[in-house]
């Protein structure tokens, strides 16, 4: 018999769970709150497992989950969340709880969890029971904003790799937060008050990123007038970000390989020797496997840095964060406006389901930026995204174009007609004309190569006509 304390306030739940572990091999009881947790363990040494929600009365499950460790420290912790929270799954797991879950359960996957964590071998059984979700995400300077499968993954690899000094290898496409999670490593590692300094080896060329890494002698090479202290010594007792080391060149490679080996180097140009404790965090969005294939990587290197790895798929592989990730963006962006924006419109939000992202978060961010600096609504409609916009071709019949044109001028004219008359009545006419004469000489140009010669005979206009034009309109 195991003997497992349910910590939750929910009753339903606490129910629910006791009628599903109901089998002779467990056996339950519960607390409503935080309080007495303490005192519960230290005069219960047959305790097994303690199931604890985050969200208590009166104390975080997660101080709760610290006391229970400084009491019991092997005593196996099963976080309970209603809802994701990446930074939760970090804390949780960086204080050693045994599992972080959350609400909605999978049955299947919590009894494997249990009996894991109760040292049964796991027998994954068929029941239903539905707990439902509450609450939402809180908000939180530079969180990690997700709640698909993958994303609770990584914050919780985060949450175990932090408080260790092994190197992190990230790596995943252009923009799908691999700098963020190297901050949220460093931010909950025994490091936080020390720096993070970021190299971005793919900027530099080789001799200028030796220097920026190592630093260097006075009088090193031209132009090093000054003696200068490089990134590694500067993070000494902190974390280095070494970015793009994808772009890293063999030389540079070497040296580092030698930094992370023996913990020591020397300054460029320099002889001395210099002692540093960094721990290192490097991204790539390229394949390290192809490039030491290529022989452009080192294989020693790459195994020095991928003690652990963490993969971030593309956002187009884990859509279901797209919706917190606009609200959070939304939030984000919404003190610097004039007008209010609250929302992404159903209409708009599936059309951002849809889309592939190939610049993945960094692409949503700045596709919602611009939208709510161009929207006139308090929802994001599809038309504030010009990415969408840009789509909507008008499609042109060009049989139809030798006769007659007009079908096809009606079909641009058409729907922005309400919004003419709205906002140019008494102009319109001046405005398309002159819209219109603009955009065909404009046209006419560019195909001729800036060529007025050609240009004026080909529409059949003078060239000082086409001159006046040309200024009047300020075409280039
Ligand atoms: N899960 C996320 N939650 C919130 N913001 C995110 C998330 N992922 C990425 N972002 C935001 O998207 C932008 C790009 O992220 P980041 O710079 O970390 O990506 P990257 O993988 O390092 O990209 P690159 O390969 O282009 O350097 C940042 O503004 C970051 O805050
Ligand atoms: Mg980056």
């Amino acid at each position: 018999m195991k003997n497992i304390l349910l910590v939750d306030d929910d009753k339903d739940l606490s129910v629910s769970l006791a009628n599903l572990f109901d089998t002779g091999k467990y056996k339950f009881d519960f607390l409503e709150d935080g309080l007495e947790v303490g005192e519960y363990v230290r005069d219960h040494e047959d305790v097994d497992l303690v199931m604890l929600d985050v969200n208590l009365p009166s104390l975080s499950g997660l101080d709760v989950l610290k006391q229970i460790k400084q009491i019991k420290s092997n005593l196996p912790v099963i976080i309970i969340s209603g809802f994701v929270s990446t930074e939760n799954a970090i804390e949780a797991m960086r204080e050693g709880a045994f599992e972080y879950l959350t609400k909605p359960f999978e049955i299947e996957k919590l009894i494997e969890m249990v009996n894991k964590a109760c040292g049964y071998s796991s027998e994954a059984k068929k029941m239903s029971l539905k707990i439902k979700p509450e609450g939402k995400t809180e908000s939180g300077i530079d969180e990690i904003v997700g709640n698909s499968p993958e994303i609770v993954e990584i914050a919780k690899l985060i949450g175990q790799v932090a408080t260790t000094d092994a190197s992190v290898l990230i790596f995943g496409e252009s923009g799908t937060g691999k700098e963020l999670v190297a901050r949220a490593i460093h931010r909950n590692s025994n490091r936080r008050h020390n720096a993070f300094l970021s190299v971005n080896c793919a900027a530099l060329p080789e001799t200028l990123l030796e220097s920026e890494l190592f630093g260097h002698e006075k009088g090193a090479f031209t132009g090093a007038y000054f003696k200068r202290i490089g990134k590694f010594e500067q993070a000494d007792k902190g974390t280095l970000f070494l970015d793009e080391i994808g772009d890293m060149s063999m030389l540079t490679q070497s040296k580092l390989l030698r930094v992370l080996q023996e913990k020591q180097f020397e300054r460029v140009g320099g002889n001395e020797s210099i002692n540093v404790n960094v721990r290192i965090i490097a991204a790539t969005n390229k394949s390290l496997v192809n490039c030491m294939k290529e022989g452009s990587f080192r294989v020693d290197l790459f195994y020095r840095l991928k003690v652990v790895s963490v993969y971030i798929p593309p956002l187009r592989e884990r859509r279901g964060d797209i919706p917190l990730l606009a609200d959070r963006f939304i939030e984000k962006y919404s003190g610097e406006l004039s007008h209010p924006v609250k929302k992404v419109s159903k209409k708009a939000m599936q059309m951002l389901m849809k889309y592939n992202w190939p610049g993945n978060v960094r692409e949503l961010e700045n596709n919602i930026h611009t939208a709510m600096v161009m929207t006139k609504s308090e929802s994001l409609m599809p038309e504030d995204f010009p990415l969408f916009a840009e789509n909507k071709k008008i499609d042109i019949d060009t049989d139809v174009l030798k006769e007659d044109y007009t079908e096809t001028f009606k079909k641009i004219i058409d729907p922005v007609m309400p919004k003419l008359i709205a906002s140019s009545p008494g102009q319109i006419y001046q405005f398309l004309e002159s819209a219109f004469e603009r955009a065909l000489i404009a046209s006419c140009l560019k195909h001729f190569n800036g060529n007025q010669v050609k240009t004026s005979e080909t529409l059949g206009i003078s060239r000082n006509t086409l001159r006046d034009r040309i200024s009047r309109y300020n075409i280039y």
